[in-house]
């Protein structure tokens, strides 16, 4: 029986937001309900597929062009796609859902304010963009443009990872993009 339909949920959100944490979490409970999904990290595939990409509006488009169609390609077998990363601007995050058909791409604002973000600092890299060891790094030297109307909107300071994951699953149930458990 097949338990969902093809779909990619795009995680966008500062570096530090959650994005990781969500779509771990997000993926080991879809998978114990039998949805086939694939995780697709901006951070992990710039160390393989993008290596050759620096943080450039061009090289980021194109990061983020890359994990679409790969994305698309899973779409086409039936899974739901997960993709995370800072997908910093608009007129990216439009280019890239102009890609998939109506109602298959879902955009997902992972939400925390810089502040809280640069405490975290999880990879010590906001340290290093303040102290200017790295440049245009997003939210520090270079632009992060928060979704207008995003299709799900997750606060990251505010609830815990278990919760945004039930509220992610509640969205693809109300939308029909997973069965019923
Ligand atoms: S994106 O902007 O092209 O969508 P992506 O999500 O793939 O970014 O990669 C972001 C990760 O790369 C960050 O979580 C961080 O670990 C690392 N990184 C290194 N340099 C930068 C930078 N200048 N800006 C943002 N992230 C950076």
């Amino acid at each position: 029986m097949i338990r969902n339909k093809p779909c990619v949920l795009w995680f966008t959100g500062l570096s530090g937001a959650g994005k990781t944490t969500l779509v771990r979490e997000l993926s080991s409970v879809l998978k114990k309900r039998d949805a086939r999904c694939c995780s697709l990290d901006g951070d992990d595939l710039r160390q393989t597929l993008n290596a050759d990409l620096g943080f450039s509006e061009e090289d980021r488009m194109e990061n983020m062009r890359r994990v679409a169609e790969v994305s698309r390609l899973f779409l086409n077998e039936g899974y739901i796609a997960l993709a995370a990363l800072i997908s910093p601007l608009r007129s990216q995050r439009a280019a890239v859902k102009s890609l998939f058909e109506d109602g298959q791409f879902i955009e997902i604002f992972v939400d925390a304010p810089l502040s809280v973000c640069e405490e975290r600092d999880p990879k010590g890299l906001y340290r290093k963009a303040r102290a200017r060891e790295i440049q245009n790094f997003t939210g520090v030297d270079d632009t992060y443009e928060a979704p207008e109307s995003p299709d799900l909107h997750l606060q990251t300071h505010r609830e815990s990872p278990s919760t945004l994951v039930r509220t992610v699953v509640a969205y693809l149930e109300t939308n029909e993009l997973i069965s019923p458990n």
